[in-house]
């Protein structure tokens, strides 16, 4: 590890072990269990410096008239628009380039982000973002080392869906059907699904996925061990001592 000058802030930095992050990123359809394939890849990589982003926080600030028609069940947060994709982009370029970077923190009890909070991140080796349009946009996606898309059949993704949103996102039974009948299922089948043919790999969201996993975890650590190694490679080009482990 190197200490070096940040040019911006001229205080010491440290440089992680790699130049550019490996970036994954994860999508599917509400309730597919994004969340749970991109929490087993961070839990399994034994990586340091991996992060894991929700593209939920990038949900766009909501105006008074907006709200009021949010908690009515009647702002739609499942088109594209929804999300500040821009902002999205710029915070995954900056990890890219190795910078540091300021997401927002979003609250789905007030349909709101969170006044006076933040999230920042001084720079990662793996990054794995997780979202229903993770794989829509282009800008984002060329960012990204391995596009994984996490598919299960929609009647289960309610099924999912209305258990998490009354336990944690503060949701009664009727306002959960209808938000998905109106919007979440529409949207579902014209934008999100098609962002399927962006990926590289295609995961089944079933209870006994454990091969899909093992597989899917063992490439991206295949993957990782490359860039070490070729980034220990360059060093030694370099003339730098490496200390064996
Ligand atoms: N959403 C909402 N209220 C908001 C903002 C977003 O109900 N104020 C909903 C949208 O309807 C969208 C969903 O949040 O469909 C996106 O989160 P989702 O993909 O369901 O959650 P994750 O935990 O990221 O994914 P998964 O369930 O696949 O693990």
């Amino acid at each position: 590890m190197h200490l070096v000058a940040d040019e911006e802030e001229s205080t010491p930095s440290y440089m992680p072990p790699w130049t550019t992050p490996y970036i994954i990123g994860v999508g599917g359809t509400s309730g597919s269990g994004k969340t749970s394939v991109a929490s087993k890849i961070v839990a399994s990589i034994n990586t340091p410096w991996t992060v894991l982003i929700s593209l939920d926080n990038f949900y766009k600030p909501l105006s008074a008239e907006e709200r009021a028609r949010a908690f009515r069940n009647e702002y739609d947060f499942d088109e594209p628009q929804a999300l500040d994709l821009d902002l999205a982009y710029q915070c995954l370029l900056a990890l890219k380039e190795g910078k540091k970077m300021t997401m927002p923190v979003y609250s789905f009890v007030h349909h709101n982000r969170v006044p006076d909070k933040s999230i920042t991140i001084y720079g990662a080796s793996v990054v794995v973002l997780e979202g229903i349009y993770a794989l829509h946009d282009k800008r984002i996606t060329d960012l990204m080392d391995l596009k994984v898309y996490v598919d299960a059949d929609l009647d289960i993704c309610l099924a999912r869906r209305l258990s998490r949103d009354i336990i944690s996102r503060g949701r009664n039974l009727e306002s959960c059907i209808s938000q998905w009948e109106k919007f979440v299922k529409p949207n579902a089948d014209k934008f999100v699904k098609p962002t399927m043919k962006n990926a590289d790999a295609i995961f089944p969201s079933m209870s006994d996925n454990s091969i899909a996993t093992k597989m899917l975890i063992n490439h991206i650590k295949s993957k990782l061990q490359r860039k070490s190694q070729d980034h220990i490679d360059k060093l030694v080009q370099l003339g730098h001592e490496t200390i064996p482990l």
